[in-house]
């Protein structure tokens, strides 16, 4: 069952968006060769909790972290760590999710850390397009796949693959709420959009093959062929007209 908001539960969720936005924010000037990805998971958590937020992702199946933090070829769900340093060139893909007042944001960016290569530019750029292709189809009346199918067409388009193995989201009093997004598919199929749903709308793509596969720490997605991924995510709500986005400033 897809769990429609009402006005006064979409204001709850935009303000757990906004905080996840300003956290992002902040992370975007942290983001530096030579920070850890254990330093940006601890500026966040201490923001969330100021705010007054809780962390959504520590503790959900037992994940121990505020932070997803995903470095070059992970996807996503690396573990931050004291020991990954990050250095001139790499790209980083953050993902969060916060809690207030029982109701969820969540999103991702994928941030370049100094001076990365015209390639590496060209797939976060595209990445973030892929995702406004996807949240433009999120209006009442079209139908699921019709964002799953945009994103694709994005990806495909110019020549990167989009992962299989991770899908967007409902979201709302939990984390992850019916229904299920992949970012691929036939347009026109799957439940029609109403308005008052929201949903996380998460692209991961990869510069070359689609194939991840998990690292021995049972959480870290990387790309079987090693090529770059990046990641981007928003939590949107459907209306008649355009698409609310929570997690954006
Ligand atoms: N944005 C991802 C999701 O919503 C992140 C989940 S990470 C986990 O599915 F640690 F919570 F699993
Ligand atoms: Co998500």
């Amino acid at each position: 069952m897809i769990i429609l908001k009402s006005q006064q539960e979409i204001a709850k969720m935009a303000f757990a968006g906004r905080i996840v936005a300003e956290v992002l924010e902040g992370l975007k000037n942290l983001v530096k060769p030579g920070i850890t990805t254990l330093e940006l998971d601890e500026f966040t958590e201490e923001f969330l909790r100021k705010k007054g937020a809780k962390p959504a992702f520590k503790g959900y199946r037992d994940y121990p972290a505020t932070i997803c933090a995903s470095i070059n070829n992970q996807v996503v769900h690396g573990i931050p760590s004291d020991k990954v340093v990050l250095k001139n060139g790499d790209i980083i893909s953050i993902d969060i999710g916060a809690v207030i007042d029982g109701f969820y944001g969540d999103a991702a960016i994928t941030l370049p850390v100094g001076d990365i290569s015209t390639e590496a530019s060209r797939l976060l750029k595209i990445t973030e397009t892929a995702l406004y292709e996807g949240i433009k189809m999120a209006v009442a009346g079209r139908r699921l796949s019709d964002i799953s199918n945009a994103v694709q067409a994005c990806v495909e388009g110019n020549g990167y693959s989009v992962v299989r193995d991770f899908v967007g989201h409902g979201i709302g009093q939990s984390l992850h709420e019916e229904p299920q997004i992949p970012n691929f598919g036939k347009a026109g199929q799957g439940p029609r959009l109403k308005s008052g749903m929201t949903l996380a709308i998460e692209p991961m793509v990869n510069m070359g093959r689609w194939e991840i596969q998990i690292l021995e720490d049972n959480w870290t997605a990387v790309t079987k062929d090693g090529s770059l991924s990046a990641h981007f995510e928003h939590t949107v709500v459907v209306t008649d007209n355009a698409p609310e986005i929570l997690t954006k400033l």
